[in-house]
């Protein structure tokens, strides 16, 4: 499953972040990355240290808690606090690989499973040439590029890439969650009932068939869900 979430950020916190962003110093991308990503991970990224990343990943989290449409697309348990890159000039791309399974969490705490994988776009397409994330799915293979504020998430067992950016450069942040709902043909469903749900409430308003179906949903999220 591949979805786009629009304007997940205000104007007024783009420009803050892209602000800080300008101002930040920022290390080789390879230094989050596996084994094997390693080999094909060519981008910068900002480092843990790095000064404006607290406030950077509160503006993120902030932003995510009041997004209705991000909890029912992704049902997050936990979320991996959200990193920065970059790409332009000589580190422009990250080719074919699919995120680890397992991420350490920086607190020590243990280990995160990536269930669904994130990048949220902070830099408008018309400004940088190429840098599409290309996601591999059982229906094929889909190419984004959204506008700045807009979020991609998509299953973490997905093969995908960035490609080269030769102009310009392009900033995003990108993030891993765990979802309540592990498997992602049962988050699907849950998602599509939900936005159906949505759908129904808007043109019937809470009729009986509405209440009853709601109820379904509830019970089967009950049912598949890890809390
Ligand atoms: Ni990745």
């Amino acid at each position: 499953m591949l979805i786009t979430l629009d304007d997940v950020l205000t104007a007024a916190e783009l420009a803050a972040m892209q602000e800080l962003l300008m101002r930040s110093r920022w290390a080789h991308g390879e230094i989050t990355a596996g084994t094997q990503s390693a080999k094909v991970k060519n981008n910068q990224q900002l480092p843990e240290d790095a000064e404006h990343l607290p406030v950077l990943r509160r503006m993120v989290m902030s932003a995510l808690n009041r997004n209705p449409l991000f909890f029912t697309a992704v049902l997050p348990r936990r979320i991996f606090p959200p990193l920065f890159n970059r790409y332009g000039g000589e580190t422009n791309s990250f080719g074919n690989h699919v995120d680890n399974a397992m991420r350490p969490l920086p607190d020590g705490s243990g280990y995160l499973r990536t269930d669904v994988s994130a990048t949220l776009f902070l830099t408008e397409p018309d400004e940088y040439h190429g840098g599409e994330l290309v996601i591999e799915d059982t229906f094929g293979t889909h190419a984004v590029k959204p506008t700045a504020g807009s979020m991609v998430v998509y299953d973490s067992t997905s093969i995908h890439q960035v490609t080269p950016v030769t102009r310009g450069q392009r900033l995003a942040c990108f993030m891993w969650m765990q979802s309540m709902v592990r498997d992602a043909g049962q988050r699907r469903l849950l998602y599509e009932m939900d936005m159906a749900l949505l759908q129904l409430r808007q043109a019937h308003g809470d009729s009986d068939p509405v209440i009853r179906l709601t109820g379904t949903y509830h019970n089967l999220l009950r049912n598949w869900a890890e809390v």
